[in-house]
């Protein structure tokens, strides 16, 4: 039903925290449940289901920037996260917020911005 939906969608906007510098486990389980969605047209193996033309990628972490990233907390998040969705050969965009443990007003509203301008150019 929810993968039925996923076809029928334009976009999937797909997010989990970050998790030990990687998805959770239920963002993990999904991905693992929606196998149907791959394509390896290199070896002739096509999806035979409707699925969406682009994914957006989002991962919050506790870890400021550039922390978030030196250390790859977020960056191993969005990576796995890439890994199951590039294998559905869609247009992917990616967003991270960084430093969700330290949030002040001025990060919150940097962040909603950086949101509503990845929103606004889908
Ligand atoms: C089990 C667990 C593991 C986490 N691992 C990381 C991590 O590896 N790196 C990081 O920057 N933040 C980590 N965090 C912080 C979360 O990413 C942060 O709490 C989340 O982005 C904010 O969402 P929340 O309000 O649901 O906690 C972890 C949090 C939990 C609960």
């Amino acid at each position: 039903m929810m993968l039925d939906k996923m076809g029928q969608s334009d976009i999937i906007v797909f997010a989990s925290p970050t998790y030990v510098s990687n998805v959770t486990s239920v963002a993990k389980a999904f991905m693992d449940r929606s196998i149907r969605f791959f394509e390896m047209t290199k070896l002739g193996l096509k999806c035979r289901y409707d699925k969406p033309s682009k994914v957006i990628l989002i991962t919050s972490c506790g870890a400021p920037f550039p922390f978030s990233h030196i250390f790859g907390f977020a960056t191993g998040c969005i990576r796995a996260m890439k890994v199951f969705f590039k294998y559905m050969n869609v247009k992917i965009k990616t967003f991270t917020a960084t430093g969700m443990t330290c949030f002040d007003k001025e990060s919150c509203k940097k962040i909603f911005k950086k949101a509503y301008n990845l929103g606004k150019n889908i």
